[in-house]
């Protein structure tokens, strides 16, 4: 893979700076404009995030003395420096969905890990293991928008990444429904227990909009790309329930699922054992090795024992049972980093598999 110079629009934030953290190191891709709001722009990036940086690591000492561009008033300057950003902010919806319209229309193609294009019907919404043929969709959504280079897309949303990738491989076995419980880390709304203290000792039973895109989304993914659209599957159906609990780092669903044709759970664990996408197979640098990690023990995955596996960029497995009421068929955990494989990760991910298509040539 050659080298890309990439933009990080958003950089202040939580999931910029894990993105910073990644791209750090990252063989590929360097970093050579960091954006953010007018409250940050003109500032070097330490000062810019100053007492927000939330990572263990501290800040990349490439990035310190960057100055911070504002991502709505520099984009003409950006222009030409970079052969595509990517982009995580905390705006208004319509706003954001702007803002990447405005990227993209420069030329400028855009990663994002925004919702605000998920259900844009010829914006491909990627896992890389799951759907990467949806980028094919990309020709078309560059028609519609009269580019040659600019495009948007997008990654899915991080409590899905903690089932979707595990009910995946079992497909062939005719998933008639699944439930999902997930129990989410506060990093995915932005937070730390400093900023979020009335997570400690609590649930918080709602997380806005979060059941809504963990039900809908897996419906795009497993969906297919048809006259220049992609076209949602209408099956299987996934109920969710989404809780926010006082984890840092790392989302854990409890999966309940129901089969067509019940498999053994021999033939769960090889399916998931022997599951690879499209990021194994070309050995993408931020692929992990092994897709899905089953876990024997009673008492794993953990999240903070287990969200680091393979990088953050492994999806966990445990606690496979029979559903003896009946009512499914089986039972299971997952766990997924909400942060790494969940977002910036995830994103990191696609771009490399963007990148060894061509997509930023
Ligand atoms: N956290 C997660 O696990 C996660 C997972 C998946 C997706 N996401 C999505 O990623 C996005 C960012 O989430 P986050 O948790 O990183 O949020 P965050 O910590 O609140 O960071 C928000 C970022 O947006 C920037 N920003 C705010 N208003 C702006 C404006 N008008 N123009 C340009 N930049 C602006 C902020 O810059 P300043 O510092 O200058 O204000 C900051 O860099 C959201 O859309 C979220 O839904 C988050």
């Amino acid at each position: 893979m050659r080298t890309y110079n990439v933009g990080v629009v958003g950089a202040t934030g939580m999931v910029g700076q894990r993105f910073l953290t990644i791209l750090a190191k990252h063989p590929a891709f360097r970093v050579v404009a960091l954006l953010a709001s007018a409250r940050s722009a003109g500032k070097t990036y330490a000062e810019a995030v100053g007492a927000k940086w939330a990572m263990q690591e501290p800040v990349p000492a490439q990035f310190k003395d960057m100055v911070v561009s504002d991502a709505e008033k520099d984009l003409d300057a950006l222009a030409g420096k970079v052969d595509f950003v990517f982009c995580a902010v905390n705006m208004k919806k319509d706003e954001i969905r702007a803002l990447e319209y405005r990227y993209a229309q420069h030329e400028i193609p855009v990663v994002s890990d925004n919702s605000a294009h998920r259900f844009t019907e010829d914006v491909p919404m990627v896992i890389p293991e799951i759907n990467p043929e949806h980028i094919e969709v990309i020709a078309a959504q560059r028609k519609r928008l009269g580019t040659k280079r600019g495009f948007i897309a997008v990654k899915s949303n991080c409590s899905l990444q903690s089932y979707v990738p595990l009910l995946h491989p079992l497909k062939k076995y005719g998933i008639v429904n699944a439930a999902v419980c997930t129990y989410q880390a506060i990093s995915g709304a932005g937070k730390t227990f400093d900023t979020m203290p009335e997570i400690v000792d609590n649930i918080i039973p709602y997380i806005g909009g979060e059941e809504e895109k963990s039900e809908q989304e897996p419906l795009k993914i497993w969906g297919e790309v048809k006259d220049g659209k992609i076209v949602p599957a209408t099956a299987p159906s996934v109920t969710a329930q989404c809780l926010r609990v006082p984890v840092s780092d790392g989302h854990t669903a409890a999966v309940f699922v129901k089969f067509a044709r019940k498999p053994s759970k021999e033939e769960i664990l090889k399916a998931w054992a022997e599951f690879a996408g499209e990021p194994q197979r070309l050995a993408l640098p931020s692929a992990p090795k092994q897709f899905i990690h089953y876990m024997e023990e009673d008492n794993r995955p953990q999240a903070k024992l287990d969200r680091m596996t393979e990088n953050g960029m492994a999806i966990c497995a445990g606690r496979l049972r029979e559903d003896n009421m009946g009512i499914f068929d089986y039972k299971f955990i997952g766990l997924s980093h909400n942060t790494l494989r969940g977002a910036a990760g995830g994103a990191v991910l696609l771009a490399e598999l963007l990148a060894e298509k061509g997509y930023f040539d």
